[in-house]
């Protein structure tokens, strides 16, 4: 197996004509769909491939910002050749693909769509859906979007339990939501330690709970929640991140930084401005795409 990544001038012609063969082969001839296959979009794309003894056998293509999306970086034309699907071929383009966005564009958000089919594919690679089932080419999809920097989501699950993953750190979290897996006395004491609600009361502590949305983060096997972050929204304009703490003791495994992924990559807050107060962390939230404005505020444009 071997793995190529090229800009469109720099395929030589036989690499193209077998990139081209093969996308026809799966996107026209066995998907029987007519829209054009050459869309003029392959001069400016990045083109990563795979490539074994018996040719190309795995392909995608990486699209600049404003291409397919007018903000978003963005992966398509994802295939595995019909004779090697479930053999792993699928995963490694992906994980390559990925790879070489990241290191080529930074940490970014990066969408794509999703024929509806593959959801639990992407789904795999950090990818939630962000829209109802839409038809294109006559196939049903979805739109997807990986937040920024979500390595954390690789390897991870969701079940009933909420979401469970490990951080760069190689430590296993498990990421819940709501009210009935996180306790109003852990988040005081988490709070309690903080410079902004070190004296806020627990009646006016479980009243904000109350009204937002709230995110746990838990170490696998440890039952002290690590950390907390809630979201207040109107759902339409605006989310406000807020009330993000990690316990003292387990700063440095990443627990922010997978839970403020998490957070971010929810569908929920797709399309509104995000915004927020910090003192120390804005680093933390530059990676997602926050801006430092006026002193500690900061804020994101809506996606
Ligand atoms: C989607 C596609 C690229 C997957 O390629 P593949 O080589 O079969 O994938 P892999 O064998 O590497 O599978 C990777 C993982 O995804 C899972 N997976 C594969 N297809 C899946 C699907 N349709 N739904 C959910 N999971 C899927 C596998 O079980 C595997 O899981 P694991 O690594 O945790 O064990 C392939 O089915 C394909 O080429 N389809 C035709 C072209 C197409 O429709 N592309 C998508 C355009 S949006």
């Amino acid at each position: 197996m071997e793995v190529h990544v090229k800009k469109f001038h720099e395929m030589t012609p036989e690499e193209l004509y077998g990139i081209l063969k093969l996308r026809v082969d799966v996107f026209v001839v066995e998907q029987k769909c007519t829209a054009p296959e050459l869309d003029d979009r392959d001069q400016e794309a990045i083109h990563v491939w795979i490539t074994d003894e018996d040719g190309v056998q795995a392909y995608l293509r990486l699209l600049d910002k404003g291409v397919e999306h007018e903000k978003y970086h963005a992966i398509g034309r994802v295939l595995t050749s019909e004779k090697k699907r479930s053999a792993g071929y699928g995963r490694a383009i992906m994980e390559e693909g990925i790879r070489v966005l990241t290191e080529t564009y930074g940490e970014v958000p990066i969408y794509l769509e999703a024929q509806t089919y593959a959801e639990g594919f992407y789904g795999k690679f950090g990818f939630k859906k962000i829209s109802d089932e839409f038809i294109l080419d006559g196939i049903p999809h979805y739109k997807m979007l990986r937040s920024a920097g979500a390595e954390a989501d690789k390897n991870g699950g969701a079940d009933e339990n909420g979401f469970s993953c490990e951080t760069s750190a190689k430590v296993r979290f498990r990421v819940v939501e709501g009210l009935s897996q996180i306790r109003v006395e852990d988040v005081a004491r988490l709070l309690k330690a903080t410079y902004w609600a070190g004296q806020r009361p627990a009646e006016k502590i479980e009243k904000s709970m109350r009204h937002s949305d709230c995110y746990g983060i838990y170490v696998e096997g440890e039952p002290r929640l690590a950390g907390f972050a809630r979201v207040i929204t109107d759902h339409a304009t605006t989310f406000y991140l807020a009330d993000v703490i990690v316990d003292e003791s387990r700063r440095g495994d990443g627990l922010g930084k997978a839970l403020v992924s998490y957070i971010l990559g929810s569908p929920k807050y797709v399309g509104l401005r995000g915004i927020l107060v910090t003192k120390d962390a804005h680093g933390l939230y530059e990676k997602y795409g926050f801006e430092r404005q006026d002193g500690r505020f900061m804020s994101r444009s809506s996606n």
